[in-house]
């Protein structure tokens, strides 16, 4: 046996969490296609300087948990694994003209992510996000569109109960003042927080309302909310928002004190979450304005609004629910053969039953036929073709436990295809 075992918060998926990782995401392309959001798929690395400044320098994200890669011969750029799929996308946008389509650009991608975290339950360093993000619209409209999508799709998955946690944080205009007050209300208290939170006073007191140490969250329960300091815009930004998403139907929290750990939020941000988890679990996803960050990556100025929802949360909900799709059956036809010498033929018959659409296996091995016949039982098959030494085939169907006289090749293959029809 190897020593090797995958590296830490890297994970294999076995099935039924493979087939549930399948089928989740192509549920969230279905999604995005139907709301008329291009596909677009985008490269694993990026220039680590891209997060740096799409995300922010002093978020986690960035400081603590990019995989940097090393450069490589006359390539003198640093790369990193991207840890999310968002400043990716909008260097696309620039990179490749779309400003000249028409506004909003509608796009959609799932993506394998990498941060390097601790990793725990719902937590790993690889994972999988479904990522929206809308271009170049700045009205509420897009905003209550890009939310629903969100929820609908959690929605239609089984995760009924999902809730719309919503917050405004803010603009240039007036978050500036907010995190004075922010810092006014933390600073009496600095010496009782950690070195952590000490350095976010000084740096970024937003992220002092993320914290979970003990004295931050005790502080952080009476600061000053956010939304009783936006400027008149964002405030009817937000008015616009929360109307529009009780006249949809979709069920809102209102969380004053939300803050998402990217640096490029702007106004509307949000998360979904599931009630009653544990931890980080029941944060399915989140999103958020991001109306500067077309014009910070070098772009002209053009709002932007997305979310992300991680795939292997979702399949954990779904576990936890006892909600997952059943894995992939195995084959319906088992070709079997009672001479070694007719594996070829037992090869050649499933292909021919694979081609008419049905899904079918040949047992490739020299066992007895009983053997042949118990793989096939416990595969789940309907039915087993059975390669007769004089070349008829045999059709034993193992729903009805019954079996037919040996035949000619065309007419038991079709009547083969009729069995799976039936009962398949
Ligand atoms: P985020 O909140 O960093 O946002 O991640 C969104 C979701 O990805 C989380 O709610 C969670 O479900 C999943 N996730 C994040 N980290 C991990 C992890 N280590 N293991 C498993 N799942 C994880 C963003 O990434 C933004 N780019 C979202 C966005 C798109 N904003 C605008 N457009």
């Amino acid at each position: 046996m190897s020593g090797f075992q995958s590296p830490r918060g890297l994970r294999d998926l076995l099935e039924p969490l493979a087939s549930a990782h399948g089928w989740a995401t192509d549920r969230a392309w279905a999604a995005a296609d139907a709301a008329g959001y291009a596909r677009i798929e985008l490269p694993i690395a990026e220039e680590s300087a891209l997060f740096e400044r799409a995300v922010g320098g002093t978020s986690d994200i960035v400081s603590k948990e990019l995989y940097r890669l090393e450069p490589r011969g006359d390539d003198a750029v640093t790369l990193a694994l991207r840890p999310e799929a968002t400043a990716g996308a909008v260097r696309a946008y620039i990179q490749h003209g779309m400003r000249s389509q028409p506004q909003p650009v509608r796009l959609a991608t799932v993506a394998q992510l990498f941060r390097y975290d601790r990793p725990q339950k719902g937590r790993y360093r690889q994972f999988t996000q479904f990522d929206i993000e809308a271009i170049g619209d700045s009205g509420p409209g897009i905003d209550l569109e890009v939310i629903e999508l969100g929820a609908a799709y959690l929605r239609d998955l089984g995760l009924t109960d999902v809730q719309v946690h919503l917050n405004s944080v803010g603009c240039t205009t007036c978050r500036p003042a907010y995190v004075e007050t922010l810092r006014a209300h933390f600073t009496p208290v600095v010496q009782e927080l950690s070195e952590v939170d000490q350095s976010r006073l000084a740096t970024n007191p937003l992220r002092l309302l993320d914290s979970k140490e003990p004295a931050t969250v005790k502080r952080a329960a009476s600061a000053p909310a956010i939304t009783d300091h936006l400027c008149a815009d964002c405030t009817a930004h937000h008015a616009s928002v929360t109307a529009g998403l009780a006249t949809i139907g979709v069920a809102v929290v209102p969380a004053p004190r939300l803050v998402r750990g990217l640096d490029y939020y702007t106004r509307t941000a949000w998360e979904y979450l599931l009630p009653g988890e544990q931890g980080q679990q029941g944060a399915l996803g989140g999103g958020g304005r991001y109306d500067g960050l077309v014009e910070l990556l070098g772009g002209t100025p053009t709002p932007g609004i997305g979310f992300a929802i991680g795939i292997d949360r979702v399949v954990l909900a779904l576990e936890a629910r006892g909600l997952l799709p059943t894995a992939a059956a195995g084959p319906a036809i088992v070709v079997a053969g009672i001479e070694p010498e007719s594996v070829a033929e037992r090869v050649a018959i499933a292909g021919q039953l694979r081609a008419a659409g049905v899904s079918a296996r040949a047992d490739v091995s020299t066992r007895k036929i009983g053997k042949q016949l118990e793989g096939a039982v416990r595969d789940g098959a309907l039915a087993v073709i059975i390669v007769e030494p004089d070349g008829h085939l045999t059709l034993r169907d193992l729903v009805k436990a019954s079996q037919a006289e040996p035949a000619e090749r065309g007419g038991v293959i079709a009547a083969a295809l009729q069995l799976v029809k039936n009962e398949g």
